[in-house]
């Protein structure tokens, strides 16, 4: 039995009054589920200044709250940034790292995103790390190498052992917020690549599939034998959507 992960990446997107609302109605729906039947883990990743008030709707219940990014540092003069330390202090137990708007828009390297592992780590975070290639690399053929460089790099840094704590996303840059996910067969394709090239170092972590996922096209991907669930952007922000995301996920539970 696949043990089955879905975490909701809220983006730029709720003030903290629309994510607590946003968090009650996403608790709600996915308490309904399940019921004997196994349930896939849930986390969702709000915003910094929402994190307090998601936190509080979800304390007492199975749904985890996570941050969208953490600094490489416990504390110092770094304007804007948050540290891993003040995100767990705040109740999370999850963090996004190297997210491809994270690598795009603030340039973040594969050296940078496994700084940032070892903080979330040292501060009893799960990241979720997060590697993909862009449409034209992907078009050049060069998926693999892509990929394979991403996690070898950060898989050198952060080490086996703690590389073993971490959940790692595939997320295809050219599905992000396009409409346009991968196919399950492409998604497979890729994800048991990851699986490979990890247990090759004795590594076996949940490896989550992103982009575009939707109530419609999750069942699909979760079908594959090396996708253990799903990183979800938009359809995440509609409680309704997002529970539908986990009833498929649990279904791979049963
Ligand atoms: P999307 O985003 O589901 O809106 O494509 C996924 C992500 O960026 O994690």
């Amino acid at each position: 039995m696949k043990h089955m992960i879905v975490a909701g990446n809220w983006k730029m997107h709720t003030t903290a009054a629309e994510a607590a609302a946003l968090a009650a109605e996403v608790v709600t729906l996915v308490g309904k589920q399940g019921g004997t039947a196994p349930t896939a883990d849930v986390v969702i990743c709000p915003p910094f200044t929402s994190l307090d008030a998601v936190v509080a709707v979800t304390a007492d219940t199975s749904v985890h709250v996570g941050a969208q990014d953490c600094h490489h540092e416990h504390h110092g003069a770094f304007t804007g940034d948050v540290s891993a330390s003040m995100i767990r202090a705040v109740g999370c137990s999850h963090v996004i790292v190297g997210h491809s708007e994270r690598r795009r828009y603030h340039h973040e390297t594969d050296t940078l995103i496994a700084s940032k592992v070892l903080a979330a780590l040292a501060e009893g975070l799960v990241p979720i790390v997060c590697v993909g290639e862009t449409l034209d690399e992907r078009e050049a053929n060069i998926t693999t190498q892509v990929i394979t460089t991403q996690l070898e790099t950060i898989l050198q840094i952060v080490g086996a052992e703690r590389m073993q704590q971490c959940i790692v996303a595939y997320e295809p840059v050219w599905a992000i917020g396009t409409g346009r996910a991968a196919t399950a067969e492409q998604a497979q394709e890729v994800h048991a690549t990851i699986a490979a090239l990890l247990a090759k170092a004795g590594v076996h972590v949940p490896i989550l599939y992103g982009g575009s996922v939707t109530a419609e096209n999750a069942a699909t991907l979760f079908a594959g034998a090396d996708v253990y669930g799903a990183l979800v952007g938009g359809a995440s922000l509609k409680a309704d959507a997002f529970a539908a995301i986990v009833a498929a996920a649990g279904a791979q539970m049963q």
